[in-house]
């Protein structure tokens, strides 16, 4: 893989270069709520422009239908990349008038339905027109390497390529986990869909020393051993798979460790009446929103001896104060803990920055959510094989 150094060192004044960024934040209206993802990718972009490039910045947001949709717009990005650089970042202008070590950011590449277009010719032909801006290609966005999308693999193809900065520290961090690492390793994984994770799961419990399982995703196990979740979040179809990970944890020795107590509320809501309760005696009228206080003391417990642990999706619903105690407990058992201790993106970065916990309590938390799950799958991720080739 060629790097962004030996880019630099080629020269690249005056050069126009394409960096796919992963800018895709929590909008709350034009507002951003955490712009992590943007405060990573600005240390690639700040390089480039001011070794003297004109830099074009590619990126996403949410899930456009493949068409214009204001709600969609990266203009709030722009605004705080601009801020973050110290210089103006237009939207969507015309790229010609760029001058050196200028920065624009192209409007939702998600507007173009061929970005993802699962029709290679289509993909290929939106993302000749991309590489037709540039001269050579950054891929820094590391949320969204394991999409097979016009801005992420195509364009690499047709333009000089190099690896980013970002995606560079991304990809060393994770080969920590899987090459080189050091035991007690322990795995904590949440979230709302145990669907998401099947294949993560799969792979982990033939690496890991211990699992602890909290979120949305736990129900489903509870309810696998037999116990009854109320109106937890279930999922029914899932549960002879789940059942399986029992079964292959036992085989394989591995701690698969459950929540013994759970915040029972009476409706999703921030406000709703709950009460602690044994997880394996959850009222018929009741939903787990939240790990309870035991199986917070357990998780810590469990986490405190380990050597590496990653982290990937809170353990209740965060966002509601009252239920935001499990994710808390997790991220203070990790920052207390001297292990390698990496939080895998999405929901659980943005759990740690919304909970006002510090950022470089962590040995790292990484921009990508579903990237690093299928990094540690073993998945070939696209936005990565296509510069290694
Ligand atoms: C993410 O939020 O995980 C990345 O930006 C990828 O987004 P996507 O899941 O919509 O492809």
């Amino acid at each position: 893989m060629k790097t962004l150094s030996e880019l630099i060192a080629e020269g690249v004044e005056g050069r126009r270069v394409l960096v796919r960024a992963d800018l895709n934040v929590p909008l709350d209206g034009d507002k951003i709520t955490d712009d992590g993802r943007v405060r990573a990718s600005v240390p690639t972009i700040k390089k480039l422009a001011d070794a003297g490039a004109k830099v074009i910045v590619a990126a996403h947001l949410g899930r456009p239908k493949g068409e214009p949709d204001p709600k969609f717009s990266l203009a709030p990005v722009a605004t705080r990349l601009g801020e973050l650089l110290g210089i103006e970042v237009p939207l969507a202008p015309d790229t010609t008038q760029l001058t050196n070590g200028g920065v624009a950011l192209l409007e939702n590449i998600r507007f173009d339905p061929r970005e993802t277009s699962k029709d290679d010719a289509e993909r290929e032909a939106f993302a000749d027109e991309l590489a037709a801006l540039a001269d050579a290609f950054v891929s820094d966005g590391f949320g969204v390497v394991h999409r097979k999308q016009a801005s992420v693999y195509d364009v690499a193809k047709k333009l000089p390529a190099y690896v980013g900065e970002l995606v560079e520290a991304e990809l060393k961090v994770l080969r920590k986990l899987t090459d080189d690492l050091e035991r007690p390793y322990v795995v904590v994984l949440g979230g709302a869909k145990v669907s998401d994770k099947l294949g993560v799961i799969a792979n982990l419990l033939t690496k890991v020393d211990r699992l602890l399982i909290g979120g949305g995703m736990a129900y489903t196990f509870l309810k696998a051993q037999g116990h009854e979740v109320g109106n937890s979040l279930l999922q029914e179809d899932q549960l002879e798979q789940v059942k399986g990970f029992l079964a292959e944890a036992d085989k394989r020795g591995v701690e698969l460790v459950l929540p013994v107590d759970v915040l029972a509320a009476t409706e999703f809501a921030a406000d709703a009446d709950y009460a602690d309760v044994d997880a394996a005696a959850i009222p018929a009228d009741r939903m787990g929103l939240d790990i309870g206080p035991a199986s917070r003391e357990l998780f810590a417990a469990k986490l405190a001896d380990a050597k590496t642990v990653f982290w990937n999706g809170p353990m209740g619903v965060f966002e509601f104060d009252s239920f935001s105690g499990g994710t808390r407990a997790v991220a203070e058992a990790l920052i207390k803990s001297d292990a390698f201790t990496v939080v895998g993106g999405g929901d659980s970065a943005a759990a740690v920055r919304a909970l006002g916990l510090p950022e470089d309590g962590f040995s790292h938390i990484s921009t990508g959510g579903g990237a690093s799950l299928e990094f540690l799958e073993g998945k070939e991720l696209p936005g990565i094989s296509v510069l290694e080739s």
